[in-house]
């Protein structure tokens, strides 16, 4: 596939790309629902029944499609399991924050990651009477599972949002910013998820299966702005901002990390190399660069463990800091 096929384009300002994206983007199904669940999770954070306003973060998770049907078959894909994303959350909620989890349908979700990869069927068998009972072997999984995850819920702690398109994705994720804008400096994003970098536009994408049969498929994507700088200037401005960056050669990492902090005026990059990335990563920020490891001396220790540590403690410092200043 050609990113550019050719084509003269219209040169159009950052201004002027992001708005074509989202004038051409499909309307969200349920945005009139997803508008409600945000109003109502933030505004309960904002005046928790523990009498303390909570911390929120939304946590982008695994990796957007770019459709390349209406009537979508095909899509180009980005790598993401989701297992950062729903490892993350976990610690987050340890450390106190409300989640909001933007992930994509069927990749990991919290507090499930220790379970098979077919969990109905793999940790469930029924006995002589056909009732179902869970076995012996997933029953601790299980129940931590079911019980940390109720616990979340029934405390107003987790918002799960799925998303499948770069059109949703970039839909909910302004969304989600902008009614996190009233939580000022303590709100926090953490963008883990692995976002399209081209698509196709809407307007110019064909409505039916493309037919099978010509030796070229000749199909014409369009760069996907990147959202960071809009969301960290426009859609929530006190917010503190976190984004990944992910690289196979360690060789350029830092260097692209360090750029990507200064051009999208982040307040941390988190560098990983895919191979490595389940056991260090390396916080990027305008002083410092901060290995982090998992701890290997403590069996099923995550990265994600001393990462969030790290992240929850920078963010307590810039919402001090903020109020300082006010
Ligand atoms: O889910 P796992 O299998 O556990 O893997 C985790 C991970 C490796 C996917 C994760 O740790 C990670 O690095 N995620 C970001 C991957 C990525 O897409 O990097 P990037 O260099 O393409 O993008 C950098 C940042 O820009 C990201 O925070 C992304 O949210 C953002 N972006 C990217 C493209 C785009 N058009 N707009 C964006 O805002």
């Amino acid at each position: 596939m050609d990113a550019t096929n050719g084509l003269q384009t219209p040169q159009l300002t950052f201004e002027e790309e992001v708005k074509a994206f989202f004038d051409s983007a499909p309307p969200l199904q349920n945005c009139a629902e997803i508008s409600e669940k945000l109003k109502e999770f933030i505004a309960r954070n904002s005046q928790h029944s523990d009498g303390n306003a909570k911390r929120v973060v939304c946590v982008t998770s695994g990796g957007t499609t770019a459709p390349l049907e209406q009537r979508c078959v095909r899509y180009v894909d980005n790598f993401s399991s989701g297992h950062r994303g729903a490892t993350s959350t976990e610690y987050f909620l340890k450390a106190g924050y409300a989640v909001i989890f933007l992930y994509r349908r069927g990749s990991f979700q919290p507090f499930c990651r220790s379970l098979p990869d077919d969990p109905l069927l793999e940790c469930f068998e029924s006995n002589d009477d056909s009732n179902i009972r869970v076995r012996e072997v997933h029953a601790e999984a299980v129940k931590r599972a079911i019980i940390e995850h109720e616990a979340a819920v029934a405390d107003g702690l987790l918002l799960k949002l799925p998303y499948r398109t770069i059109f949703e994705y970039l839909q909910m994720l302004q969304m989600t910013a902008m009614s996190m804008r009233c939580l000022g400096p303590r709100g926090m994003f953490y963008l883990s998820a692995a976002v399209s970098d081209y698509y196709v536009p809407w307007k110019d994408m064909v409505e039916h299966k493309i037919q099978s049969g010509s030796h070229l498929l000749d199909v014409k994507l369009v760069q996907v702005p990147k959202m960071l700088l809009v969301l960290g200037e426009e859609w929530a401005p006190s917010a503190f901002c976190i984004s990944f960056k992910l690289e196979t050669d360690s060789n350029i990492l830092l260097k692209k990390a360090d750029k990507a902090l200064r051009k999208y005026k982040m307040h941390a990059v988190v560098a990983n190399e895919l191979s490595t990335r389940k056991e260090e990563v390396v916080v990027v920020t305008s002083s410092e660069k901060i290995t982090v490891r998992r701890n290997t001396s403590q069996p099923g220790d995550d990265v994600e463990n001393p990462l969030i540590k790290l992240l929850s403690g920078r963010h307590l410092a810039y919402i001090e800091e903020s109020s300082s200043i006010r």
